[in-house]
């Protein structure tokens, strides 16, 4: 076996992996069309015929119900609006709890708060990434009032589970399905699996028109709230004649004429982009899985993964050097390789120092808040924190584009460094000597 790339041996990659490209002729006909229109959105913030947007954005909202089998689509500018619009739909306010996943975008989160409500983090599931039924269930107080599950990776949470809880205590639940495109639950799109589903439409998601986001729902009020919050809701409320106006200040979330024209044609490239990314995990899942020490994703019976991302699980014990020196030999290596996700949210400065709005603290501090005792110290959510400190391999890119050949130099990089590790672990302990 050649020597480690790491200690300076070959490579067995030294080319860059192919990257995503989902934007053709198609995108770009598109966009020709609405600029020989000369009107780039069709939103006014004001209650007429223009206030639901413009003939693309209805049309775009149109095809993503017939798509996802769902009753209202509300079209907005990110996937972050888009659970700030959510979150502000089921009346969460001040006083309340919101049961989050620690390990995903910040913006899962940072919705609670947008709302003056607190973020409660619940541990996640090792085998799936996603929530924790069993600590959901165990987290909810009288004052728990709705959860945002977040399909992770691609991988649907276990709706059957949580959905039976929060129907048990009335909490709503928002699905995150930012990451989550071509992913099912016995049939069932996810993004469709809760009261409200998030996608998104940014640049590194399975389909993009740039920046974007789309609300599905199949609750006409939770929609007609969330097309108010979307645009100025505060202004046309009186016009409209709408009587419940808890968290009705809108913003302007409006989605412009050329991204819905671009989503419109990526929405027909969704099944076929997500198609692949199966074929590629599926293909690397059955040689990876062949290494003691390495877990590739793996799925329940009737579930159907969007790989997003495709995330390892690593086993130092049974490997015998820690991940990041294995991730390190991966990457020298020439391969697409990642220590962990993201760190655990309530570790960020903002939940460590509980500080969001002003000097003084709120929405903690707040007084329908302050008997709220919630923690964010370190521990809390241990499986998260495992595996973002010690057994998570992300990077994999399994994406169109990517061939087999490609997965080959993956699988074989893991192999090479494999066969390497008494080595590795002799330089692992010498670091560790040295400090
Ligand atoms: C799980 C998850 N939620 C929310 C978002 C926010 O999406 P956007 O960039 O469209 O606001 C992202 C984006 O990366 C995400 O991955």
């Amino acid at each position: 076996m050649a020597e480690l790339a790491i200690f300076g041996g070959p490579k067995v990659r030294s080319n860059p992996f192919p990257q995503y490209k989902t934007i053709g002729d198609e995108e770009k006909r598109a966009v020709m069309d609405v600029m020989d229109s000369g009107v780039l959105s069709g939103f006014l913030g004001a209650w007429s015929s223009d206030f639901l947007g413009g003939e693309r954005v209805k049309k775009l909202e149109c095809e993503w119900t017939e798509h996802f089998k769902v009753a209202h689509a509300v079209s907005v500018n990110s996937a972050t609006s888009g659970l700030n619009v959510a979150v502000g739909a089921l009346g969460v306010g001040p006083g309340d709890e919101v049961l989050v996943s620690p390990y995903t975008m910040s913006a899962s989160a940072a919705c609670v708060l947008v709302y003056n409500a607190i973020p409660v983090f619940v541990d996640i599931l090792p085998d799936t990434f996603c929530l924790d039924p069993e600590a959901v269930r165990r987290a909810i107080t009288p004052r728990t009032k709705a959860i945002v599950v977040v399909d992770l990776f691609g991988h649907p949470f276990e709706a059957d589970q949580i959905m039976q809880i929060a129907r048990e205590h009335g909490l709503k639940v928002i699905e995150d399905a930012a990451q989550a495109y071509g992913a099912s639950y016995h049939g069932r799109p996810a993004g469709t699996l809760a009261d409200i589903g998030i996608f998104s439409l940014n640049v590194h998601k399975t389909i993009q028109c740039g920046e974007g986001g789309i609300c599905v729902t199949n609750d006409p009020e939770l929609a007609d709230r969330m097309r108010l919050i979307r645009n100025h809701a505060e202004v046309v409320v009186k016009d409209m004649g709408i009587k419940n106006i808890v968290n009705m200040i809108g913003f302007n979330y409006r989605m412009c004429e050329i991204e819905a024209a671009i989503a419109s044609e990526q929405l027909k490239k969704v099944d076929d982009l997500a198609a692949v990314r199966v074929e590629n995990a599926d293909y690397l899942t059955q040689r990876l899985r062949l290494f003691p020490g390495i877990t590739p994703p793996s799925l329940k019976p009737g579930l159907k993964h969007g790989y997003y991302g495709y995330p390892v699980r690593y086993d130092a014990k049974v490997v015998g050097i820690n991940r990041d020196l294995f991730v390190a030999a991966l990457r020298a290596e020439g391969v697409p390789a990642k220590s962990g996700y993201v760190e655990p949210i309530y570790l960020q400065p903002l939940y460590q120092q509980r500080i969001a709005y002003g000097t003084k603290g709120c929405p903690f501090t707040c007084s329908f808040n302050k008997d709220i005792k919630v923690s964010y110290a370190k521990g809390l959510c241990p499986v998260a924190e495992r595996m973002q400190d010690e057994e998570l391999i992300g990077g994999a890119a399994v994406h169109k584009g990517v061939l087999k050949s490609d997965l080959d130099d993956i699988v074989n990089a893991y192999e090479k460094v494999l066969g390497a590790v008494p080595l590795l672990a002799e330089h692992q302990a010498k670091i560790s000597k040295t400090g």
